[in-house]
């Protein structure tokens, strides 16, 4: 979501006459977009703007702070940490304006506008070397997970006009790019009334994916409250679409999950699961879980690894839970679990998954996978660095490829986190 933005910003900033620059040591103002979603993403924003004050006070720079921290902690930035510029996530038509006359006094601009949607502005592709990119369909979530601040720093669900997202995503594939990846916090929420007809998430990945078959579609993020039989239908139908599906567990426990305000049980998750197993046999599963939930006890936790096991996930986020001023978690349950507690269920957790990943990766030696090219490897020269439709990295022989083209590779080895083969 964020590097979407910073594309929204860059577009805004670059059409106001401001210049991108390659490093900071080059550059007059310095924007940092930020994540709240947890205390260690903010720690090391603060650190970094420590950073850009003693770079300030030797050279004068203007520092901004733009996304989720600057929405949480508004003028506070400006007090107590010497940020010049505080812009909102719903305020970036503005930014440019805010810097100029930030020479004169420091500014916030944080007020939520459910109304934006950046309508009309093409994300500026900060990596213009990449052949895959992000598109943003949505902003904001309304789902109020307890543990989340998501919803109060990002604010109402809103979705953007299929118009603009279609003509984003062809105007990217006439310029190489061959990957799109459509983001939300919850996809399968999407909706958009254009006065005739209403367009939902599975409409509108089909209409992305017809775009051209060359053009490979993911999409992130799914609740699994939401996603539909008719989305997991048209994955499998369309050979574009890729057999990766992200569906993020939380917890395994249907107590902890009720906590989380997840409003899903174990068993209906587990459901889902079959259902996209079912449907799609060779795709792809992924999730996002948090250990050490208020109240969360062995047996809870036990549960979550069980449902690991069960599910077979292919990669896993995973998570401390950190405590969020404000979220509905820190108003209802004590944060009872201590850090040691958490962080020994965390290495557990990441235990198992790295032995499922190994096994996951195990099972594909002997197959052949389309990959599309993506780069050099960066370890070695005679090597390429590319993905599968199932969202698996793979490391292959250079043959006669370039970026976006796709190769047919063998599987002849692997790690719990790379694929390596050969092309066929
Ligand atoms: N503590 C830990 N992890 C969190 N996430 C969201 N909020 C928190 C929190 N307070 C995790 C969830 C989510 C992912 C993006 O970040 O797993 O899916
Ligand atoms: Fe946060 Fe839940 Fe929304 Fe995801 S769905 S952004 S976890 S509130």
């Amino acid at each position: 979501m964020n590097v979407s933005d910073s594309g929204i910003v860059g577009t805004i900033l670059t059409d106001n006459g401001f210049q991108l620059v390659n490093d900071t040591s080059e550059a007059d103002v310095v924007l940092l977009n930020t994540c709240s979603i947890r205390d260690n993403a903010e720690k090391k924003v603060k650190n970094r703007i420590q950073e850009l004050n003693t770079i300030k006070k030797k050279r004068g720079l203007i520092i901004g702070i733009l996304g989720c921290m600057a929405e949480r902690l508004k003028e506070d930035l400006i007090t107590n940490y010497g940020v010049d510029v505080v812009c909102g996530v719903d305020s970036y038509r503005k930014i440019a304006e805010a810097i100029n006359n930030s020479i004169d006094s420091s500014i916030a601009l944080t007020v939520l506008n459910s109304q934006e949607t950046y309508e009309g502005i093409t994300p500026l592709q900060i990596n213009t070397d990449a052949v895959t990119a992000f598109v943003s369909i949505m902003r904001g979530c309304e789902n109020f997970c307890s543990y989340c601040v998501v919803p109060y720093t990002r604010g109402r669900e809103r979705s953007h006009s299929v118009k603009s997202i279609i003509t984003q995503c062809e105007d990217l594939f006439s310029k190489g790019y061959r990957e799109i990846t459509l983001l939300g916090q919850n996809v399968n929420s999407y909706r958009f009334n254009d006065g005739e007809r209403t367009t939902d998430f599975a409409d509108l990945i089909k209409q992305v994916a017809e775009i051209n078959p060359l053009l490979r579609v993911r999409f992130a993020t799914s609740h699994p409250k939401d996603i539909s039989d008719r989305l997991i239908d048209v994955i499998a139908s369309y050979n574009n679409i890729c057999k990766a599906v992200h569906l993020p567990l939380q917890s395994g426990s249907s107590d902890v999950l009720k906590r989380m305000n997840r409003k899903y049980t174990r068993e209906e998750y587990l459901e889902k699961i079959k259902r996209i197993k079912a449907t799609i046999p060779d795709c792809s599963i992924s999730t996002d879980i948090i250990v050490g939930f208020c109240g969360e006890t062995p047996e809870d936790f036990e549960q979550t690894l069980e449902v690991m096991r069960i599910v077979e996930y292919d990669y896993a986020f995973m998570f401390a839970y950190s405590q969020r001023p404000d979220t509905l978690a820190a108003k209802k349950y004590a944060d009872d679990i201590s850090l040691q507690e958490k962080n020994r269920r965390l290495t557990q957790l990441i235990n198992l998954q790295r032995d499922l990943s190994m096994a996951s990766n195990r099972r594909d030696i002997g197959k052949v996978y389309e990959v599309m090219v993506e780069e050099q490897s960066k370890r070695s020269a005679d090597k390429l660095f590319g993905r599968n439709s199932q969202n698996k990295v793979v490391i292959f022989d250079v043959g006669d490829f370039k970026k976006g083209d796709y190769a047919k590779v063998k599987i002849l080895d692997c790690t719990s986190a790379t694929l390596f083969g050969k092309t066929l």
